[in-house]
């Protein structure tokens, strides 16, 4: 087993990374203060991994809440069933909820922590790779508003991450490609020697060798967790780890949540970032080229959904967490491992890209 740390002061917490961590409570027992525990999980995840859970935090009350598995549930009525649950329980303040399953039970089983009785303890157990390398660090909870993405939410931490490696092999192998677009964000942001690893490595990670995987997650949560000790409440560096997020999220409200994976949407919405730092003359085509290799190697989709024009983009777009005083900030990259966060583009290098044939763009790959 291998320990990081999420280091903001008394609020620091590890995020244990191994294989068979979720039979092992001396994982879990430092993390949790009173004598009750909520695990929070979802109709598929429960029949996979929620009476070993049990067994392994047999020593507490606890009870579980199956929630309906989809980001299509991440919004209020779902959240409204683990708060009855806690109630109808008499759980009280020093009670540790646990979410047990990807992003979706992670970022609303930390939200309800963060809302029930003003706040109590959440660990997180993250089961998809997008949440064992990117949503269970960093404490970002909250759900969807039908206007926009994660719009709903707070900032909260947890008290520990655990992340069972071994859960991935009953992963599909679709969402193990959406999982594989954040890692490769954190390449393209700041790791270019990571991309590198990447490139060597991504057949094996989708054949999910065990020592990839290990080092794939490792290396992703320490980039994590380095950006939300630098910047928990995204005041600067941390808006670079939504690359492709602005274009991402635009396809996933468009679309309707769940149609589109979010690391699918985040994939397509790289390479339009990708394509748009070309425009503006920071990336070379072959460094843009690479990137988008690599995304396609991962089995990620690379073309925007044919159906959404450059006005449907920027109307999402106008309802993103990073546009300030009106203007639209965008995570863009100045060269491979190097993203910043910029309103300072002309607006026609913008339309540009949400006007390219990325169909085209992706053929030619093939030619040289
Ligand atoms: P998800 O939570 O919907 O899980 C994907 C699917 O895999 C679900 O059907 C789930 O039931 C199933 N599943 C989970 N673990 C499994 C396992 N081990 N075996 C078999 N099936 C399993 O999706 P996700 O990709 O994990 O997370 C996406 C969500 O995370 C989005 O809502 C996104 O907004 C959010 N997110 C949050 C942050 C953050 O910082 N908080 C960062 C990135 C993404
Ligand atoms: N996934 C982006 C962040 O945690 O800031």
């Amino acid at each position: 087993m291998r320990t990081l740390t999420v280091d903001l002061g008394d609020r620091s917490y590890p995020i244990h990374i191994g294989e068979g961590l979720l039979d092992d409570p001396r994982h879990f027992a430092p993390h949790i203060r009173g004598r009750q525990v909520a695990i929070v999980t979802n109709e598929t995840i429960a029949p996979l991994y929620l009476a070993r859970l049990q067994k392994t935090l047999a020593d507490y009350a606890q009870i579980a809440v199956v929630l309906p598995d989809g980001e299509a549930y991440k919004q209020w009525e779902t959240l409204q069933l683990i708060f009855d649950a806690l109630l109808q329980a008499r759980h009280d303040r020093k009670t540790t909820l646990i979410a047990l399953g990807g992003g979706v039970v992670g970022d609303m089983t930390g939200f309800a922590a963060a809302c029930y009785q003003r706040g109590v303890d959440f660990i997180q157990v993250p089961t998809t790779l997008l949440s064992q390398v990117d949503s269970s660090v960093g404490g970002k909870t909250g759900i969807n508003h039908p206007l926009g993405k994660n719009m709903i939410g707070a900032f909260y931490q947890p008290q520990a991450v655990v992340i069972d490696a071994a859960s991935l092999r009953t992963l599909p192998a679709r969402e193990l490609s959406a999982g594989l677009a954040e890692v490769i964000k954190y390449g393209l942001i700041c790791d270019e020697p990571f991309l590198a690893w990447l490139e060597d490595n991504v057949d094996a990670l989708l054949a999910l060798d065990s020592a990839a995987l290990a080092e794939a997650i490792e290396r992703s949560c320490a980039a994590k967790a380095r950006v939300v000790g630098a910047d928990e409440r995204e005041s600067g560096v941390r808006a670079t780890l939504n690359l492709g997020h602005t274009f991402g999220h635009a396809i996933e409200t468009h679309m309707g949540y769940g149609v589109w994976l979010h690391g699918e949407a985040v994939a397509a919405g790289t390479v339009m970032a990708l394509q748009m730092s070309h425009l503006l003359g920071w990336l070379t085509a072959a460094e843009r080229d690479r990137g988008v290799r690599l995304l396609q190697r991962a089995k990620l989709p690379v073309v925007p959904p044919k159906e959404m024009s450059a006005g449907d983009f920027l109307e999402h777009m106008a309802v993103d967490k990073k546009v300030l005083d009106g203007r639209l900030r965008l995570v863009l990259l100045k060269g491979l491992g190097d993203a910043v966060v910029t309103a300072d583009f002309p607006r026609e290098i913008l339309e540009e890209t949400l006007r390219t044939d990325y169909q085209a763009l992706v053929d030619q790959l093939g030619e040289h």
